[in-house]
C-alpha cells in the first residue's frame, strides 16, 4: 500500500494539527481570540504514535505539527519525540507563531525537531501588534535568531499577504534574508467560512510580489517534483530565499503533496475539502493499524483534483486554527 491518488499525486507529507487552541488573535484567523466551543479533546500521545506509525508505513516521510499553536500543548516535546523517532520520518517540522520559541528552540531541537516555520506578518512592531493582538515581534525575532544558532535544517517565515498592511513590506523582508539563511514565504490570504469581509478588503494576488522580485534580479527556481505548491526565488546576493504560495493561481493544486489530520483525528483530504473522515476510533489499539491504513487508502479515492476556491467554496473550515493552514 502507498499513498497515491487517481491523479497520480503521491502524498509523502502529513500535516498533523495537535490542538485548535491559539493564544494569538490574527485578524484573518481568530480576530476575537480562541473560543472554546465544545469540550476540546485532542489526540493523546498514544493516538498520535499510532497514527504516525501507520502513515509512515504508507510512505509519509515528512510530518508537520500545526494547530492552532502546537506549542501550547504541555506535552509538545513528547510529541516531537514521537514524530522524530517514527521509522521513515526524515523531516519533522512544525509551524508556530513563535511565542515560545526563544526559550525552547534548543529543547525542541534536542527532542528531534529539525524544521520550523514561524508566522511573522509584519517586521514593524506596531503592525505586528495590530495584526496578531500581541506586542511580541521582538521576542519572536529573538526566537528565530536562537533557532538559527541552534542549527535547525530549515527556518522559514510565513507572511500572509495583506493589502494595505504589508503589501509594501518586501524591502523589509529582503533585508532580513540578505544575510540569514531563512526562506520568507508570502501566502495569499485565503477565504474561510469566518473571514469573508476581511478577505474582500485585504486579499491580494501574490503576482505583485513576483513582479517586484523579477525586476530586482531574483530567479524563479525550477520546481522539483514533489516539492509542494510553493514557488521559490533566489538571488546570488542573498543568503535566504523568497517563496510565494498562491492558492488562487492556476495549477496550484497539481502540486498538492499533503494530507491533513485535524486535532481531533479527522482525515482531511484538502484544506478546503468537504470531507472529514474520522480516524480516531481506529487509533485506540495497536492492532487496528491495518484497518486504519485501509480506511485512509479508500478515502484517497475521493480526493478531488482541485479545491474549487475560485468558485467561492470554502469547504468545512470556519478559520485555519482548526486545520493549521
Ligand atoms: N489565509 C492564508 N493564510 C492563513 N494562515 C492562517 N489563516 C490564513 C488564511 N485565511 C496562515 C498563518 C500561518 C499558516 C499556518 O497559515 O498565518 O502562517
Ligand atoms: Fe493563531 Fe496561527 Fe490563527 Fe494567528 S494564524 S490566530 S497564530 S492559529
Amino acid at each position: 500500500m502507498s499513498l497515491v491518488d487517481k491523479y497520480d499525486r503521491a502524498f509523502p507529507y502529513l500535516r498533523l494539527s495537535i490542538t485548535d487552541i491559539c493564544n494569538f488573535r490574527c485578524e484573518y484567523c481568530l480576530p476575537d481570540g480562541y473560543k472554546c466551543s465544545k469540550e476540546s479533546k485532542f489526540l493523546n500521545l498514544d493516538e498520535i504514535r499510532r497514527l504516525v506509525t501507520a502513515f509512515a508505513e504508507l510512505g509519509v516521510w515528512k510530518i508537520r505539527l500545526t494547530g492552532g499553536e502546537p506549542s501550547v500543548r504541555n506535552d509538545f516535546t513528547e510529541i516531537i519525540n514521537i514524530i522524530s523517532n517514527a521509522r521513515g520520518v526524515e523531516t519533522p517540522a512544525f509551524t508556530t507563531n513563535g511565542y515560545r520559541l526563544k526559550d525552547n528552540a534548543q529543547k525542541w531541537y534536542d527532542a528531534g525537531m529539525r524544521n520550523l516555520n514561524v508566522s511573522i506578518d509584519s517586521l514593524n512592531r506596531e503592525k505586528f501588534h495590530k495584526i496578531t493582538g500581541h506586542d511580541r515581534l521582538v521576542s519572536v525575532l529573538e526566537g528565530l535568531e536562537k533557532s538559527l544558532e541552534v542549527g535547525y535544517d530549515s527556518v522559514k517565515v510565513n507572511v500572509v499577504l495583506l493589502k494595505g498592511i504589508n503589501d509594501n513590506a518586501l524591502p523589509d523582508y529582503l533585508d532580513y534574508v540578505r544575510h540569514r539563511p531563512v526562506t520568507v514565504r508570502f501566502i495569499e490570504l485565503m477565504q474561510t467560512g469566518d473571514n469573508l469581509e476581511y478577505f474582500k478588503k485585504r486579499h491580494l494576488s501574490a503576482e505583485v510580489i513576483q513582479t517586484k522580485l523579477l525586476e530586482g534580479g531574483w530567479t524563479r527556481n525550477i520546481r522539483i517534483n514533489g516539492a509542494g505548491p510553493a514557488v521559490n526565488f533566489t538571488h546570488p546576493d542573498y543568503a535566504g530565499a523568497i517563496g510565494l504560495i498562491a492558492p488562487y493561481s492556476k495549477d496550484f493544486c497539481a502540486g498538492c503533496n499533503r494530507l491533513r489530520i485535524t486535532a481531533s483525528g479527522d482525515l482531511r483530504l484538502c484544506l478546503f475539502g468537504e470531507i472529514g473522515v474520522p480516524l480516531r476510533d481506529l487509533l485506540q489499539r495497536d492492532d487496528q493499524k491495518h484497518a486504519l491504513q485501509e480506511r485512509v487508502m479508500k478515502q484517497l479515492d475521493y480526493k478531488k483534483s482541485s479545491h474549487f476556491l475560485m468558485q467561492g467554496e470554502t469547504g468545512l473550515i470556519p478559520n485555519l486554527s482548526a486545520t493549521g493552514g
